[in-house]
């Protein structure tokens, strides 16, 4: 009887967990804009606005240089 009790509570923590990360899943996709990760190395004497600020060396150019700590995101 125990055992039986015991199985039970493990396929609701099962099926919780399961549904759970579905739905995060999906509002990811439809609420947030996809991150785009950092495709080249970076250190820590890098200023990312050295290129992405016009556009040098084909950086890709974005609008958002005054968010302080670029890899808490990237
Ligand atoms: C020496 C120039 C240079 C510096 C400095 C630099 N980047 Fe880049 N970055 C590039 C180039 C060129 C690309 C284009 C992708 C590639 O590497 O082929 C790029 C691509 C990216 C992308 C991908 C954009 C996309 O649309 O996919 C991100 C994110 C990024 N950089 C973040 C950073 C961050 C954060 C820093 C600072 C830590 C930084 N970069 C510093 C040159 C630079
Ligand atoms: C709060 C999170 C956040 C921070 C902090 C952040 N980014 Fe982004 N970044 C994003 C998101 C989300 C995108 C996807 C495009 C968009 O929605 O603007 C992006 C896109 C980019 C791109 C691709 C071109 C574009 O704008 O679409 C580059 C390059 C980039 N970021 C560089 C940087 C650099 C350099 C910094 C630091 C000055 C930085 N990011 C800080 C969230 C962030």
């Amino acid at each position: 009887m125990k055992k039986l009790l015991f199985s039970i509570i493990t396929i609701m923590f099962l099926l919780i967990a399961v549904i759970g990360c579905g739905g995060q899943g999906k509002q990811s996709v439809s609420k947030q804009k996809e991150i785009p990760s950092i495709p080249h190395e970076i250190d820590n004497s890098m200023v990312c606005a050295d290129c992405h600020k016009e556009g040098k060396n084909k950086a890709p150019v974005t609008k958002h240089l005054d968010r302080p700590n670029c890899t808490q995101c990237h």
